[in-house]
Order: C-alpha cells, then structure tokens, then sequence
C-alpha cells in the first residue's frame, strides 16, 4: 500500500472541487484493504475508483483508498473469450484493449470513466447495453469475514443504474476483480441514437461501433479533465405509463421508453431542457450547454454552488413537470454518503 502524502481530494473525483481528505491511501493488492479495514477500524473509510460518479460536499474526514489492483487474464471457449480484470484497470482502456484483441461486445460502453472495479456498482450502461450482459462474475472482499467471494451475474440483482453493491452490500463488500464473457458469435447493437446510422455499413464491426459511440459521446459530453463533470447527475425517471400519458399530451414530442407495462422511462435531459435550464448558472456550477443532464464545475465551484444548483433543477422540473428527480452521483458527506434530501442547504 502507498500512503500519499498530499491529500487534496482535486485529483481523484472528476468534479475537481477543492476538497480534501483526512488521508489517502493506494491499494496496491487485496490484502491492502483488509489492513486498511484492521489498522483503522474507528475511522470513515470511502472506496474511490476514478471519482467519476462522485461529488464529494464536503472535506471527508477520514481515509480515502484508492483501488489500483491491475492484471488482465485471458482464456477462451469455442464460443467465447473469458476475461478476469483486476479492479483496478481502466474501463475505457479495456474496451479499447478487447476491441483491438478482436473481442467485440464492450464497445457500446466505450468512454464511459472510471475503473472496471466499479462498473458493477450502478451497472454502467450506454447506447442500448449495460454492464451486466457480459458480466459473468464479481469477486468481492467481504469486509466482515475477510474473504472474497464470487458472485454470479445473477446474485449481483443488476438494474437501471442499480445492484446489490448500492444496497445489501453497500460499505460490506469491495470490487475486486470482474470476470467477462464475450460471445465470439458478434451482435452489434445500433438501435440507440444516431447508431443507427451505422445500418448503411456492409461490413460493420465492433470497430464501426466503437468509433461512432466515441464520436457521440465526444459531441455532447464535456471531458472532465476540460470541465469538471461526473456524467449524466441524475437518473433518467421511471413513471407511471398513467402520468407520461398525461405529460404526453401537452408535450406530444417528449421521449419516454417503455420499462414494463405499468412504466416508462422519461429523459431526465429533456425535463430540463424544456425548463430553459441549459446553461443555467450558480457561482462556478452550471448545467452543460450541449447536455443538460449533466451539471459542471466551470470554474472554481464549490460543492455548495454545485448542491444548490442540483435542487434548483429538482426543483423546477417537478413545479413544471410534477416528476422528481434522483440523483445518480452518489454524495459523499464527511464521515458517510448523504443525499439531496437530507442536505441543508444555505
Ligand atoms: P467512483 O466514482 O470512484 O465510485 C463510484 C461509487 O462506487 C462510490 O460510491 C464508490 O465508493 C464505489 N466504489 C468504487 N469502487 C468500488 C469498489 N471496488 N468496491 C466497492 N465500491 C466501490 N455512467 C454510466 O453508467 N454510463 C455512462 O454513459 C456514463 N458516462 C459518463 C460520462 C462522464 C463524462 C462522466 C464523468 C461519468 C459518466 N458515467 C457514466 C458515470 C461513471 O463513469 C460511472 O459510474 C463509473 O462506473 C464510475 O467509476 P469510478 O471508478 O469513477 O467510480
Ligand atoms: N435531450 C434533450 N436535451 C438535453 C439532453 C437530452 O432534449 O439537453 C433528449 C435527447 O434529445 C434524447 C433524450 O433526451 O431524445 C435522451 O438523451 P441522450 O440520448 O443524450 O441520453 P440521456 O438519457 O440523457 C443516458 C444515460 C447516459 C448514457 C446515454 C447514452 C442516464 C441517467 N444517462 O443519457 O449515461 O451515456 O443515455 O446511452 O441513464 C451517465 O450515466 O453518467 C451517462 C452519461
């Protein structure tokens, strides 16, 4: 383990607010975390990957580890390529790796930041695919027992932004190592978006795939070593098929998807869009001009300018639309996670 010396929390959440921690920690082995968990058992202790799906509210007032367990293990099936990936490794870094090694199936899921540990966690997903569908295994270090445990896909009860990791597990278990199963059989998935125009292509691969979603994602989502940004901020909300019917009729172009017969999803962007928001600024946060699900740091923002913006969106999507909107960025208060509603807010 390598305990840093500087421990400015800038560098390590893709907000880049001017935080800090009381310590900062690199796990270098799965063994580290265990030490970590035995040495400091009275302390707040916080699990980082790349920070991107983090906004941090204030100084954390106690020891940040770093996951930086690396390997990349390869075998393969007649039928499929098996990978085991340490946590640790960049995700975007193996989807790039896998597509040039001529494993296609990860490249949907291109760009998206952060580290393979925590893909499991809110079970990443773009562009019509979600982490889950080639996810074979999570192996996780069971903090009470000391152990790691392999769970099946299954076990892991993976949702729209969702898993047993934000719930049972939450602050129980660490995110070793993923194991992959990428079907050779290859099935692009283009019905999301402009992918689909890539049904022109004769010959189309993972490749085509993989340099569109990055061209998409380049076109509308700032790059947070430009601007600080964790993502989309909120979910996309699930609503009753009842009030998206409603809604539907005043704004007969609102785009929603169908989740199950009872529910449809609404995108969260198009709320606040339609709220003139794009733009919209308190101190240094502002919602992004291309894309306004998503909030920024453009300059100096304080994680108060940043909460106060988030409840200002709350607030008038659901005055205009009568739709609540939960925050997909998980907040980290000084000792423990917290959230919007708890938040007082000056
Ligand atoms: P962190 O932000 O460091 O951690 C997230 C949470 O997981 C924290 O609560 C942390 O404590 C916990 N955690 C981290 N590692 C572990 C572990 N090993 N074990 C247990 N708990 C752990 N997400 C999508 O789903 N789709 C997208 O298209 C997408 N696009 C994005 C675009 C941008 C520009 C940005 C900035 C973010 C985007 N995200 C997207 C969100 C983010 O990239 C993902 O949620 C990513 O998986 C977070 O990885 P991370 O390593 O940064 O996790
Ligand atoms: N829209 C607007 N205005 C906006 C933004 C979006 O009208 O400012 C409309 C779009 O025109 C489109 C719809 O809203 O009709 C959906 O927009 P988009 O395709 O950009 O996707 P999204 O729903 O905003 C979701 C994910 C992203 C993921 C993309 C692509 C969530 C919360 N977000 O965004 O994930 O990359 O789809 O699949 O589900 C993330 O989780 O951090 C993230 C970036």
């Amino acid at each position: 383990m390598k305990i840093l010396t500087n421990t400015s929390l800038k560098p390590y959440h893709t907000f880049g607010l001017a935080l800090n921690a009381k310590e900062i920690i690199k796990a270098q082995k799965a063994d580290d975390f265990l030490q970590i968990w035995k040495q400091k058992p009275d302390e707040p202790k916080l699990v980082v990957g790349e920070g991107s799906n983090l906004l941090f509210c204030e100084d954390f007032a106690g020891v940040v580890i770093l996951n930086c367990l690396k390997g990349i293990e390869v075998k393969e099936t007649s039928t499929e390529w098996l990978l085991h990936v340490a946590g640790g490794e960049n995700w975007h870094d193996l989807v790039s790796w896998t597509i040039e090694q001529g494993m296609p199936g990860l490249e949907n899921l291109a760009l998206i930041p952060g580290l393979v540990g925590s893909a499991p966690i809110q079970n990443i997903g773009a562009y019509g695919v979600e982490f889950k569908e080639s996810c074979d295994y999570v192996d996780v270090l069971m903090l009470d027992s000391g152990k790691t445990q392999r769970l099946s896909a299954k076990a892991c009860e993976f949702g729209y932004r969702d898993s047993i990791f934000k719930r049972q597990l939450k602050d129980k278990a660490i995110v070793i190592a993923v194991g992959f199963k990428l079907p050779k059989q290859w099935e692009p998935v283009i019905g999301y978006g402009a992918l689909s125009e890539l049904n022109d292509i004769e010959s189309l691969d993972a490749k085509h795939v993989y340099n569109k979603v990055c061209q998409i994602r380049r076109s509308k989502l700032p790059d947070p070593k430009e601007i600080g940004n964790a993502g989309s901020f909120f979910k996309n909300p699930v609503v009753a098929t009842s009030l998206a019917d409603n809604l539907r009729t005043e704004y007969p172009n609102m785009p929603s998807f169908g989740v199950n017969d009872s529910e449809v999803k609404l995108a969260a962007g198009w709320l606040i869009d339609q709220c003139g928001l794009k733009g919209h600024r308190i101190g240094g946060a502002a919602v992004h001009s291309q894309q306004a699900l998503v909030l920024t740091n453009i300059g100096n923002a304080t994680a108060t300018d940043v909460l106060t913006l988030a409840q200002k969106v709350v607030d008038t999507v659901y005055d205009r639309f009568g739709v609540t909107l939960e925050h997909e960025v998980r907040f980290m208060g000084r000792t423990a996670e917290t959230n919007l509603e708890v938040i007082c807010l000056p």
